[in-house]
């Protein structure tokens, strides 16, 4: 294993940032190569077999192209659906992104929790294991707020964030039976933390009081550290670059962030 392997993020688009900077919080010599798929943007609208196929097909060309020590599918609606066919068909290996039903569960006084994914996440019989493992004296309740992804990506590109949607994703959860009594909020898709100061504010307006929000991003952090404890990391600038399929252009002032953290180039997949 050279130092200088990368280590390859994938989302659909800009959500696998809420994991990549706590990994590279954790592990600030990591070579990164992050792999977006504007093209098919959003995965949470598709159907299961279009999510399976479309990431299996484009994690495979990666995986042949990057060569990385390690791949993050830094997507919940990816990882929920295609974690388990990847693992199967490539001999990298794969880190996943559980949504955070645990340490919700664990947080929560009320015994109610609310979970926000896409509408394709929502829906996984995942979902219900990890419940029943997890959250079994737990009212969960979930809501498919597939109108947050446009938010958060519109937020990093530069186009703005309509506050309406934020407070429509929660104001669905409050709705809901003994929906008042939520507690604790999981952020089950990658984008959704990227909005968390007008999450926080949203909620406040909505339910009267701060609420606690979990998502995945530290435990992916940690897992990464763990499966690469051990190897060698540059001693120089790490090499990082973006590949995106789709018009990179769209990035918009997404790509101060990346260039923030010592993203050199972007090339087309
Ligand atoms: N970031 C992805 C997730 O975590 C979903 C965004 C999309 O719908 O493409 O689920």
């Amino acid at each position: 294993m050279l130092a200088e392997t990368p280590v390859l993020f994938f989302d659909s688009g800009l959500g696998g940032l809420s994991v990549l900077q706590p990994a590279l919080a954790l592990m600030p010599q990591m070579p990164v190569v992050y792999a977006c798929d504007f093209a098919g943007l959003p995965y949470g609208e598709k159907s299961e077999a279009e999510v399976g196929t479309r990431v299996s097909a484009l994690l495979g060309r990666l995986v042949e192209r990057v060569r990385p020590r390690l791949a993050v599918i830094a997507c919940n609606t990816a990882s929920t659906i295609a974690l388990g066919h990847v693992r199967a068909a490539l001999d990298t290996p794969f880190v996943g992104t559980v949504p955070a039903i645990k340490p919700a569960a664990m947080a929560s006084v009320s015994r109610t929790i609310g979970v926000l994914g896409t509408n394709a996440t929502v829906r996984q019989p995942y979902i219900d294991q990890l419940i029943a493992d997890h959250a079994g004296d737990c009212r969960v309740l979930r809501h498919g707020a597939g109108a947050l992804v446009g938010a958060a990506e519109g937020k990093l590109r530069g186009t703005g964030v309509e506050m309406d949607v934020l407070q429509d994703a929660l104001l669905a959860l409050r709705a809901q039976p003994d929906g008042q009594q939520i507690d604790a909020i999981v952020l089950a898709c990658t984008h959704f933390p990227l909005l968390r100061p007008e999450l926080d504010d949203a909620a406040r307006a909505v339910f009267g009081r701060d609420m606690r929000f979990f998502d995945g991003g530290a435990g992916i952090a940690r897992r990464i550290a763990h499966l690469c404890a051990g190897q060698q990391w540059p001693v120089d600038a790490p090499d990082r670059r973006l590949i995106i399929n789709g018009d990179a252009g769209q990035l918009g002032t997404a790509w101060q962030s990346f260039a923030a953290w010592g993203f050199a180039s972007v090339d087309r997949l």
